[in-house]
């Protein structure tokens, strides 16, 4: 398939439209759940989609671009966001999510154009890895990934609470009152004789992070129904 002259431009407001109809194309999208068939973790609706895209739009952490011809014509999309590769350990990347090329433009170069996008702008900020995620059986995404120098990095899975309590046991959803959340007025247990191990490491853990106690404890929601 013959190249043809691409730019990528940063979007605005006015190409919400332009983003939202791109975004059908991406697999597992708001699209197919309408047909009540998307997987666990892809979700929204074209409503939620347009306000999405306004907040990322706003956002100064994430960019979102827009690969056009030569006449403007636009031919696919890509957000960039500013992440870390692991949630504990700091190792700055930026993330690319909705690469979609209009299924008329496709092979013409406009996905590696996006690609180079992301990695000017990872050079702009100073961060020098570059990740993405890819749905497992999308063999054409990860062929194109793979041409273009990307690992495999890790295997992300995904459930509902509702699916999960279905495959838990009875013992094991029974509440936990006490062991995740922290009731106003009560000491940290590190600092009390017999306190449970579990909660000495946590409380250890916010010690070390220097975040407060609070906000790294949370309510168990497998326990909570
Ligand atoms: C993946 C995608 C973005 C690629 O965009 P594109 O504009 O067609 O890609 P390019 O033209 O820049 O292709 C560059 C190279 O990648 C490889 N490549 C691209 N599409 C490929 C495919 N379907 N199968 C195998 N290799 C492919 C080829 O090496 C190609 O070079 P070539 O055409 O000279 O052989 C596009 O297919 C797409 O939008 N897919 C649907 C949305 C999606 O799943 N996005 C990924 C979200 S993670």
């Amino acid at each position: 398939m013959p190249r043809i002259p691409i730019r990528v431009r940063e979007a605005a407001a006015a190409d919400i439209p332009i983003l939202v109809r791109l975004g059908k194309e991406l697999p597992g999208g708001y699209a197919s759940r309408r047909r009540g068939t998307s997987r666990p973790g892809l979700t929204s609706s074209p409503l939620t989609f347009e306000h999405r895209y306004a907040e990322a739009l706003a956002d100064s952490r994430r960019r979102v671009v827009l690969a056009v011809g030569e006449d403007g014509e636009p031919l696919g999309m890509a957000v960039f966001a500013q992440v870390s590769t692991s949630p504990l350990v700091d190792v700055p990347a930026v993330q690319v999510s909705h690469l979609i090329v209009d299924g008329g433009h496709r092979r013409k170069g406009a996905g590696r154009a996006l690609v180079a996008a992301a990695a000017a702008y990872a050079g702009e900020i100073g961060r020098d890895q570059i990740m993405v995620n890819v749905l497992p059986g999308a063999r054409d995404v990860h062929r194109f990934y793979a041409r273009l120098g990307f690992a495999p990095l890790v295997v992300r899975r995904v459930t509902s609470i509702a699916a999960l309590r279905r495959r838990l046991g009875a013992a094991e959803l029974r509440p936990a009152p006490g062991l995740l959340r922290r009731r106003p007025g009560v000491r940290p247990l590190s600092s009390r004789a017999g306190a449970r191990p579990a909660r000495r490491a946590a409380n250890a853990a916010s010690e070390l992070s220097g975040l407060p106690v609070r906000s790294r404890l949370w309510s168990n929601p497998l326990a909570e129904r």
